[in-house]
């Protein structure tokens, strides 16, 4: 246990200054009820205690790459997709002022561990079924598609860059998942939301982006501020809040006003 434990903190590139830490924590740490969980994401994400999370993460990283290895994904693609463990840890970690080592986004990457979502180039794309339908495009939730995920890191978020990823994710798919078939990109994010166009100019990154999809429903959210002002900023922090950028400015002023946003889900044709 400890070994592989340790075996994922190399290969992940985790601080060395935490290796005595997380060695102590693996030794006395039992994977087997957990396994034995029909989601054990969900419940670790439920503890107080954010360690297990981090050694359980690292435990199903074998998992996750013998099963890929099955299908001959190659090891650069693997380690870039769980690449955001080390994100997360490193967050964490942060957040707690240096004082803790754990993990808090434990069900996102439970998705990633179950080796359904795959970092190429500046996306991440997953395979799921859609979560709305649309007449229009014959779509129906539940149907296969393939969700776009934007992470934050990774270089500038370029219209090039996109269409990198999409051209890799084109050779990726039939590639390695040849009996996943699937028509549609969709993406369900605060970066499609039609308000931003009143705030971005048609040159910028997120104004580009968010033309690709067609959007077809949303839903009001203020998931912007936590994207633009960081994890747990709500409404009523609006007066507290100094926006930098042009988007913070726009943002801020409109929900002053009284303005809503949205969450937004949108289709984009493979
Ligand atoms: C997606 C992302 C890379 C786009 O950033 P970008 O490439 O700078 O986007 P744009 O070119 O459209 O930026 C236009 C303006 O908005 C600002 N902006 C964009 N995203 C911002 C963010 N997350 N925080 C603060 N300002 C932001 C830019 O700095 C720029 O401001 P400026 O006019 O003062 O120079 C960035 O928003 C990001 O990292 N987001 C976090 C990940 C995310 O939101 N994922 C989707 C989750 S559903």
């Amino acid at each position: 246990m400890k070994q592989l434990i340790m075996k994922w903190f190399d290969l992940l590139n985790l601080p060395e200054e935490w290796k005595e830490e997380i060695e102590r924590a693996s030794e006395s740490f039992d994977p087997t009820p957990l396994d034995g969980m029909k989601d054990p994401y969900l419940y670790l994400n439920e503890g107080e205690d954010k360690m297990p999370c981090l050694l359980y993460s690292l435990y199903k990283c074998e998992d996750f790459y013998n099963t890929a290895k099955k299908r001959d994904i190659p090891d650069d693609i693997l380690l870039a997709s769980l690449s955001e463990l080390k994100r997360y840890a490193l967050e964490y970690n942060k957040i707690t002022n240096g004082e803790k080592l754990g993990l808090k986004q434990i069900n996102w990457l439970g998705k990633i561990l179950c080796g359904n979502i795959y970092r190429l180039g500046r996306l991440e794309f997953e395979i799921r079924g859609s979560l709305k339908s649309s007449e229009k495009h014959g779509v129906n939730a539940g149907d296969p598609v393939i969700a776009v995920h934007i992470p934050n890191n990774g270089g500038p978020f370029t219209e090039e860059a996109c269409k990198e990823a999409y051209k890799l994710c084109e050779e990726f798919f039939p590639k390695y998942f040849p009996e996943y078939q699937y028509e549609y990109y969709t993406c369900n994010s605060w970066l499609l939301d039609p308000t931003l166009k009143n705030f971005l100019k048609p040159e910028s990154n997120i104004y580009k982006f968010a033309a690709t999809f067609e959007v077809t429903e949303g839903r009001e959210s203020t998931d912007a501020l936590t994207y633009l002002f960081g994890r747990g900023t709500e409404l009523k922090d609006l007066d507290t809040l100094t926006p930098e950028t042009s988007l913070q400015k726009h943002v801020v002023e409109h929900l002053k006003n009284g303005g809503k946003l949205y969450s937004s889900f949108g289709l984009k044709k493979k």
